[in-house]
């Protein structure tokens, strides 16, 4: 039997059949070899920084391999947690225990089992990790609470001295301080960061996967397909997936991937996304406290508030991940009937600061923009897409 299409897609686990090694532009090489390389030098502990669904994890699984990586994420902690308990009950050890061991009565030939307890100590875990080629990955580091992150550093800069191979993951500015500003882990930190995934990359996994599917693809709608993933590879992934979907379910004979399914493979890709309430909570703006907002008239006669044009701009052609201010405005105005009232820059500016605020005051999910230094960043690719192609576009 030929391979399914969710066996050569997958958006959400190790891709076997579509994996991609690509080069760092900086370095000019690859990431493999760049992790390889680090895990290689004893006594340093290696940063892995990256943005959102960039393939991380991925990497790291590809280099270590199944056998020989345990993973923990910064979520698996929480204030009280012990270390090295987490660490040894991840790579199947047990921490503590009871054992029952048969005694003697002395001087008489009575028996009885007397329960002993044990714990580990960390020179034994470390012991382990050693003697099995293990390395422990700390994924989505930054989701380990603030306080914990220091006494992690602290444990980690003593093991990784002693052989203990470990690798931290993180997204960019969020576990900064802990690891890369530690002043204690200077000159022992093998830092990689990872960039965004280049369109000719990101169309490699089509065409590899299409290819294995017995599917042909034009190189320019595997182009296509590339740009509106965002320079994420889960998304290229998860668009691939939906068209193979498509395909089978049109039951056509001829298997080939046309335009005309791309905007609607795109449209029922946004249904795994769940960023409606973000998406609401950006139109919204924060609270006027009963007051209405000014609105401006659209070059299609819609009436719109700042905020709502904020949104509109972002999802606006081409997709990009950091408009520069003039670009925003740029967009906006391009919305705005000629003859409407604009937004003024400094309105613009006050607004960007505002609704940066409102979601960096809510959880993890809603911080899907950064506003800083005149760029408006897009941090999350699947928030852009769903804004492009959810809700109710048809
Ligand atoms: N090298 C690759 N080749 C092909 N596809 C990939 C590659 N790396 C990642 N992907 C795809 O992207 C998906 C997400 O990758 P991964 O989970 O590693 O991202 P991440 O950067 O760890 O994301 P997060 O920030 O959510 O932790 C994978 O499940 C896979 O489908
Ligand atoms: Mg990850």
């Amino acid at each position: 039997m030929g391979l399914r299409a969710e066996d050569v897609f997958r958006p959400g686990a190790f891709p076997e059949y579509t994996y991609i090694s690509r080069k760092s532009a900086i370095s000019d090489l690859p990431y493999e070899f760049r992790l390889m390389q680090a895990i290689k030098v004893s006594g340093f502990l290696t940063s892995l920084v990256g943005p959102s669904k960039m393939g991380k994890t991925i990497l790291c699984e590809k280099v270590i391999g199944f056998e020989h990586i345990v993973e923990i994420s910064g979520a698996d902690f929480d204030e009280d947690t012990d270390f090295w308990k987490l660490v040894s009950a991840k790579a199947g050890l047990a921490y503590e225990g009871q054992f029952a061991s048969e005694k003697q009565i002395p001087s008489t030939s009575d028996k009885y089992t007397k329960k002993e307890t044990f714990s580990l100590t960390k020179d034994k875990i470390i012991e382990y990790y050693k003697e099995n080629d293990l390395v422990l990955v700390i994924d989505d580091f930054h989701y380990a609470p603030e306080g914990k992150r220091m006494q992690i550093a602290q444990q980690l800069k003593d093991a990784i001295r002693r052989g203990f191979k470990a690798i931290v993951v993180s997204l960019p500015h969020r576990a900064d301080e802990a690891i890369r500003q530690n002043a204690d882990l200077s000159g022992r930190l093998s830092l990689i960061n990872m960039e965004p995934w280049e369109v000719d990359d990101l169309k490699e996994i089509a065409k590899l996967g299409f290819g294995k599917l017995n599917i042909s693809i034009e190189d320019s709608i595997a182009a296509q397909i590339a740009v509106e993933s965002l320079s994420s590879p889960q998304l290229m992934q998860y668009i691939c997936l939906n068209i193979c979907t498509m395909l089978e379910m049109s039951g056509k004979e001829k298997r080939q991937v046309c335009q005309e399914i791309l905007e609607t493979a795109y449209h029922y890709t946004t249904a795994n996304f769940e960023y409606g309430d973000v998406v609401s909570l950006m139109q919204k703006g924060p609270s006027t406290r009963g007051k209405s907002r000014n609105t401006f008239r659209t070059v299609n006669g819609e009436e719109h508030d700042i905020y709502e044009l904020i949104v509109k701009s972002i999802a606006e052609n081409p997709p990009i991940m950091k408009l520069k201010f003039e670009d925003v405005k740029e967009r906006i105005y391009r919305l705005l009937a000629d003859d409407s009232k604009k937004p003024s820059p400094q309105m613009l500016r006050e607004s960007l600061a505002k609704l940066k605020e409102l979601l960096y005051g809510r959880e993890d999910i809603f911080k899907v923009l950064d506003w800083k230094e005149g760029s408006l960043y897009i941090l999350d690719p699947l928030f852009l897409f769903y804004l492009r192609w959810g809700g109710a576009h048809q």
